[in-house]
């Protein structure tokens, strides 16, 4: 089987194509700039036409969630007429695609874990642009997963856990705000999941559970605690250390709010497919990846 992949060095790019590494009954092609520009439709089909993929992951987007309230047009360019184009170029090859959002298309007011079925309110462009991005692929290849992921984090590109070990190399303490919760998520653990439904989609005709799901690490945090976690692990295997001071949001501002509680339950995804690792246990393998020796 052979998947295409957009984006060429994102975080779950990256991770598939080394998942895929030393496999023999999956390969991953990395299809990215300059021969797919999401921002340039009429480069994404012949793009992943050359890449003769059995199904398409979507995993390129634009991901800069502050920068996106100044750019709105790029943002809804790249991630919701790209996003369709990707998938309608997936429905002329006659392939199922997996598309990546976000648990950033709800505004955190619920008080318990988000399930697929609740209303979305995104709070900001990047959310209201990943949204635009779901409706666009579900209306452009009825073959397709919608798999919503939050906190990203893995050995490549840039990401929280990278930041908290780089700024604990120089710094006694941490400042991370404790009133926004939700789900770090391996992008390992997505890379896994992902080689694991792909044949169902591809090789299963019976197949029907197209359609949108929650895939997060399994358990919750706040951000704060999610620093401790990591610079815990890394003090346990010699690596930098710093203290963390809780803050609240408000003391901390950006260009667009997040979400208070992005908490995704995923329960539909682990009873279809298969159960997501403790987010903790996943945080620990990557640290100990990022540390020297
Ligand atoms: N990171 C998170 O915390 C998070 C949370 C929830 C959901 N998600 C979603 O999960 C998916 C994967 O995220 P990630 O963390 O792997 O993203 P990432 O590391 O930020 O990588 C984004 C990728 O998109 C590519 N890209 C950006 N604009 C493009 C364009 N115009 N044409 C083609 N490629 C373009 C980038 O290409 P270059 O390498 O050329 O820059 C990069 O490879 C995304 O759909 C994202 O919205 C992420």
């Amino acid at each position: 089987m052979r998947l295409a992949v957009t984006g060429r060095e994102g975080q779950v790019a990256a991770s598939l194509v080394e998942a895929a590494r030393g496999r023999d009954d999956v390969e991953v092609v990395a299809v990215g700039r300059p021969a797919l520009d999401l921002a340039r439709p009429d480069t994404v089909l012949a793009a992943l036409e050359a890449a003769r993929p059995d199904l398409i992951v979507s995993a390129a987007a634009y991901t800069a969630v502050d920068q996106a309230e100044d750019e709105k047009d790029l943002a809804f360019a790249v991630n919701a007429t790209g996003a369709g184009k990707v998938a309608q170029a997936a429905a002329r090859l006659g392939v199922p695609v997996i598309h990546l959002s976000t648990d950033y298309v709800f505004d955190g007011a619920k008080d318990s874990a988000y399930v697929e079925t609740d209303p979305t309110a995104p709070l900001g462009v990047y959310g209201a642009s990943k949204l635009a991005g779901e409706e666009a692929v579900a209306a452009a290849n009825p073959r397709h997963l919608i798999l919503r992921t939050a906190w990203v984090y893995s050995p490549f590109g840039r990401n929280f856990v990278k930041t908290m070990l780089r700024l604990a190399a120089d710094r006694d303490e941490i400042s991370v705000v404790a009133d926004q919760w939700g789900n770090p998520t391996s992008a390992l653990d997505i890379a896994e999941a992902i080689l694991h439904a792909a044949p169902k989609l591809v090789d299963d005709s019976n197949f029907a559970a197209f359609g949108i799901y929650h895939l997060a690490g399994e358990g919750d945090t706040n951000w704060s605690g999610f620093a401790r976690h990591i610079l815990d692990t890394s003090r346990a295997f010699g690596g930098p250390h710093a203290k963390v001071r809780d803050i609240a949001t408000s003391d901390y501002p950006t260009k667009t709010r997040r979400p208070q509680n992005s908490r995704l339950l995923t329960e539909k995804f682990a009873s279809t497919f298969r159960e997501i690792p403790e987010w903790q246990r996943s945080a620990e393998a990557v640290v100990r990846r990022l540390l020297p020796g």
